[in-house]
């Protein structure tokens, strides 16, 4: 069920026995000569909307465009800066939480938004500390970063050992090209071999991250990525996630 699809009506109606929302939240952002700009919002959409259907629950619209200030040398991509990130998340929690959803469940598709999430949900989580206590006091937030559940990280790693790289990896290339066949890109026939590094802790910003990683990718051989396995990284992510979002609702 999706809440872009949903009257108002419906929504009152599954509220009434239902407290449990999923939010996909990804980035609009450089992944490499042939990943998708969208690619972290498109995994994480279609892999939220499939744990709804699976597991029944409401899936919120996706929060397409996240923290992507490193990838700020190479066009098409677009960032928020961390204050915005945060303000936006906020605000979603609280339009949610205020309608009376108590369990927002957030599936993430970039590295990126960790921390200023997680900021987020305490900001939220202050401002009901600061408050009298309400029926909205129980409201709780999850963070799920899909490509490092337990299961599907093992699958990941399984699949394309060290091919799978930091950023623009094969595996989440090959989930893009299991959602979108009709959009895959061939890799160039001169392609490097991409340099191992971390985005996270190595990067100061966007000039230094493209002097870096000529190419936008980080250690990723993006030949490696395929539909069929793509297919299974993403079946596994559903199943990992839906799994774990049912017990966060039931909580
Ligand atoms: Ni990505």
């Amino acid at each position: 069920m999706l809440l872009a699809l949903s009257t108002w009506p419906e929504i009152e109606r599954y509220l009434g026995d239902n407290t449990g929302i999923i939010v996909p939240v990804g980035s609009t952002e450089q992944h490499g000569p042939t990943g998708f700009i969208g690619t972290d919002f498109i995994t994480a959409t279609a892999i939220a909307e499939g744990c709804g259907v699976q597991i029944n629950c409401l899936v919120s619209p996706p929060i397409t465009v996240g923290m992507a200030q490193h990838h700020m040398a190479f066009p098409g991509t677009i960032t928020l800066r961390p204050s915005t990130f945060v303000n936006v998340i906020v605000d979603w929690i609280t339009s949610l939480s205020k309608h009376g959803f108590r369990r927002i469940y957030f599936v993430n598709g970039h590295g990126g938004n960790i921390a200023p999430l997680i900021t987020a949900f305490n900001e939220f989580y202050a401002s009901l500390s600061v408050r009298a206590e309400t029926e909205e006091s129980s409201t709780l937030c999850k963070l799920a970063n899909w490509w490092a559940m337990p299961n599907t990280d093992s699958i990941i790693k399984e699949i394309f050992a060290d091919a799978d790289g930091e950023h623009a990896t094969a595996s989440e290339i090959a989930v893009t090209q299991y959602i979108h066949p009709e959009s895959i890109k061939p890799a160039p026939k001169d392609l490097e071999q991409a340099i191992h590094g971390s985005a996270a802790l190595d990067i100061h910003n966007a000039y230094d991250y493209r002097q870096r990683f000529v190419d936008g990718r980080i250690g990723s051989d993006v030949r490696e990525a395929n539909q069929k396995d793509g297919e299974k990284v993403f079946k596994k992510a559903v199943s990992e996630i839906a799994e774990d979002c049912t017990s966060f609702i039931r909580s």
